[in-house]
């Protein structure tokens, strides 16, 4: 019952939201799926990243995730119906927005956009976020308020979007006018009854099995870097330096938030007292800041992992380029009370990184190994309907 009323409480308020005022259906669109799904329950991560929080039921053999089918956090059909949801636009008022609206599969799932238009041409007050191996997080949101990736059966989506509540019952009402959903009910769920927990099941399942793994680092990580020019591999050196400290934030496999899971310390380590314990922390950004994000001008550590494809940058999109980004740490730190104690002299004066231009830009280089361009095309992620 808690755990329903969870979903309740969160997720469900993204569909809410979606959810169509009248129950048009339109039945033009060509829906195209596989005979046998595929397979969403194995899940292939980074070399030396470990699942995050209390997922029981799963193996790993060489980085490659396996959940066991019987009591399953994702499934093959759960998962395939989570991607129909995913690109339905049915989900939202006017049958005008998808998650992918906003989430491009050719992007990392980011939208290449400042901010984005939701529900009702209603704009977002933040950068729409690429998806990176969200199973390796429990610190979603630019804010880091979600958590709730430890047990798949609560969501790893919260309401995001700017949206006016809708009656739940419409959208239930609307996928069972929609000949196409009853059956994939069924087939992920072993019953033909639509209802809002399963509806955020599936798609959980369908985020939450969207892993990058086979980026040119990747490969890099197990030949000795052999792939890698010299420009490259001084950028990761550097990149894993104390002089440019990307890592001592960006770090483990995944380059994101050394909290939690991805975490070797588990609440000491390399950790700061100004960084929260939930991956975030104030980088400088403004003296005053709009959006306080999870206080004090702290926000998620993002993962680096596709980050040549998921610009412009930070919580508001503030950076074009990736040169942007690193100027803004060479020269563009501002004084904050909570500014990460990293960017400070230790007597509360802003102490920028010390970078020339050649090292700007071989961090450069090397971040754009991080791209994984298989991701961005594997069908098992992409857009099902054809229209
Ligand atoms: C109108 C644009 C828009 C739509 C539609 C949208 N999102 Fe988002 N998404 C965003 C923005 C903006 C953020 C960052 C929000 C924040 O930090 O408060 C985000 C964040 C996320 C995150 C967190 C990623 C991370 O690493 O922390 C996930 C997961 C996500 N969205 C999934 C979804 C799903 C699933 C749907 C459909 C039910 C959806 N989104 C619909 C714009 C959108
Ligand atoms: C003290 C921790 C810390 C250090 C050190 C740090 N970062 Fe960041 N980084 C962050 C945080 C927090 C954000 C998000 C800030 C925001 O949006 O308000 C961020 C954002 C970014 C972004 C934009 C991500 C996106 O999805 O928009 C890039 C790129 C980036 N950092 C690269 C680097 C590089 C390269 C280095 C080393 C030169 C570095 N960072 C050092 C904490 C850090």
């Amino acid at each position: 019952m808690k755990r329903i009323s969870f979903v309740f409480t969160f997720f469900l308020l993204v569909i809410l939201a979606c959810s169509d005022k009248s129950l048009v259906t339109s039945a033009e669109e060509n829906l195209s799926l596989p005979n046998e799904p595929y397979a969403y329950d194995k899940l292939s991560l980074p070399v030396g990243s470990s699942i995050a929080g209390s997922f029981d039921d799963f193996t790993i053999d060489n980085n490659v995730v396996t959940f066991s089918n019987n009591k399953t956090e994702i499934t093959p059909w759960g998962a395939t119906l989570g991607r129909v949801l995913f690109y339905d636009k049915k989900l939202s008022l006017n049958n005008t927005v998808s998650c992918a609206s906003c989430h491009h599969q050719e992007k990392a799932f980011a939208d290449g956009l400042q901010f984005s238009t939701g529900f009702e041409g209603r704009v977002t007050t933040r950068n729409s976020m690429a998806i990176v191996n969200p199973i390796l997080q429990n610190n979603l949101f630019w804010d880091s308020r979600s958590k709730t990736i430890h047990d798949l059966s609560l969501q790893p989506v919260q309401n995001h979007i700017e949206m006016g509540m809708e009656d739940l019952n419409r959208l239930v009402s609307k996928l069972e006018n929609t000949e196409y959903y009853k059956p994939l009910f069924k087939k992920a769920f072993g019953t033909n009854e639509i209802n809002p927990t399963n509806i955020s099941k599936a798609l959980s399942q369908f985020v939450a099995s969207i892993t990058t793994s086979r980026s040119r680092f990747d490969a890099g990580s197990i030949n000795n870097f052999n792939n890698f020019s010299e420009l490259e591999k001084m950028g990761m050196e550097l990149f894993n330096s104390d002089k440019a400290k990307c890592s001592s934030c960006h770090g483990g496999g995944n380059m994101s938030a050394l909290d939690g899971p991805n975490d070797p310390y588990g609440g000491g380590g390399s950790f700061t007292a100004v960084q929260d314990l939930r991956g975030a922390t104030n980088i400088g950004l403004d003296i005053v800041y709009k959006d306080n994000g999870l206080g004090n001008g702290k926000f998620k550590i993002p993962s680096l992992r596709n980050i040549e494809l998921t610009g412009p940058y930070m919580h508001d999109g503030r950076f074009k380029t990736l040169e942007e980004v690193v100027n803004h740490y060479t020269n563009g730190i501002k004084p904050h009370q909570h500014l990460d104690v990293k960017f400070t002299d230790g007597k509360g004066n802003v102490k920028p990184l010390n970078l020339n231009s050649i090292e700007k830009k071989a961090i450069i280089a090397f971040l754009k190994t991080l791209t994984d361009q298989e991701m961005t095309k594997d069908p098992k992620w992409s857009n099902p309907f054809r229209s």
